[in-house]
């Protein structure tokens, strides 16, 4: 940016920065829990996750010394719970050897990436580097007329972000272009009349706001077919815990198990060992490129090698999201 445009920038942050729990009382570890939470997540999203969390844990040392079921507990609803599973094992590692100070010593740190490290390095330790999101990337590729995209993209923005950077104030400098990208350079409509870029915006000057950033090509996405079973015997409902995969590693779950090609959906419950099911309905939802449609049913049987609870102690478990829908279904055939 030339800098003129940096300084109206950093003037327009003064005066418009929205007042965020994190930005008030700034601390690493408040800077680090807000970065995590915002991975993935809107800001009004996780307004009320902030508060919540830092009430219960108002420092790292608290963070540590709590179990895994309670971080994920209070995560709930929040999502991408491998977040949660790491900002746990990162504060036991900082509790233990202190935070490290760095952007590249932070991103060792599990669950750390680029972005999420220079933040925190720049908010909370002032240090001189650009972090980059897709809003940031959005404000640059205007500005610019950059005809890049994917981590071509990100990388150029890097260093154009790092080369007008003001090093007295790396953390604002961050903040304002993602606070711009959030606010006003937003995709659809950007409002240009009130950008405090505007006089030097490539975009803008050539009225061509919604042609960058340059779209990238996504995957197709993928049909899955999930058969989901509620067991239900005297009152209370069998559930079993996750022991793999990515996301949802350690929640609690349904029986459930993938449709196979060509398979029927008794076949499939029958691998289950649930049989005379009732259907309860169908949820359809995404994961990363997959469109899963969820069919549920409910049985009454004590199915093997689950975890009997009744609905209020299933209440305060950790679930996926679309586990919860399927509980949901099921309310109406429980005794109340
Ligand atoms: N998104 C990621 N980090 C953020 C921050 N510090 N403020 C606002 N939105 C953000
Ligand atoms: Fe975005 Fe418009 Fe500002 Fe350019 S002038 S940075 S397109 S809001």
């Amino acid at each position: 940016l030339r800098s003129a445009s940096a300084k109206r920038l950093l003037q327009w942050y003064d005066a418009n920065a929205r007042d965020l729990p994190w930005r008030r009382e700034p601390n690493a570890y408040r800077t680090l829990v807000s970065e995590v939470m915002l991975q993935q997540t809107q800001v009004a999203t996780v307004l009320p996750y902030f508060s919540k969390f830092i009430d219960r844990f108002p420092s790292l040392e608290a963070v540590a010394a709590a179990n895994e079921q309670e971080v994920l507990s209070l995560w709930q609803g929040l999502g991408y719970y491998k977040r949660a599973r790491s900002l746990h094992q990162t504060c036991r590692e900082a509790a233990a050897n202190g935070l490290p100070q760095t952007s590249t010593s932070l991103q060792k740190l599990p669950g750390i990436g680029r972005y999420t490290a220079r933040a925190v390095a720049s908010i909370a330790f002032s240090e001189p580097v650009a972090c980059v999101d897709g809003n940031v990337e959005r404000v640059l590729a205007r500005y610019y007329r950059l005809e890049l995209s994917g981590s071509r993209l990100r990388t150029e923005c890097e260093r154009r972000s790092a080369l007008t950077m003001p090093r007295q104030r790396p953390g604002d400098w961050n903040q304002a272009l993602m606070e711009l990208g959030a606010s006003v350079c937003t995709p659809r409509s950007p409002k240009c009349e009130v950008c405090p870029l505007a006089a030097e915006c490539g975009a803008f000057g050539s009225r061509q706001t919604c042609e960058f950033p340059r779209p990238k090509q996504k995957p197709h996405p993928q049909s899955r077919f999930h058969v989901c079973v509620v067991p239900l015997y005297d009152g209370r409902l069998g559930v079993r815990q996750i022991t793999e995969g990515r996301w949802w590693r350690s929640l609690w779950e349904f029986p459930k198990t993938d449709l196979e090609p060509n398979e029927q959906i008794e076949d499939a419950l029958l691998r289950l060992g649930a049989k005379r099911c009732e259907p309860l309905g169908i949820h359809n939802h995404s994961v990363t490129n997959h469109r899963v449609t969820l069919h549920a049913y409910l049985c009454r049987r004590r199915l093997p090698g689950l975890t009997w609870l009744s609905q209020e102690d299933l209440a305060t478990l950790p679930m996926p999201a679309p586990q919860r829908v399927v509980l949901r279904m099921a309310a109406g055939a429980l005794p109340q």
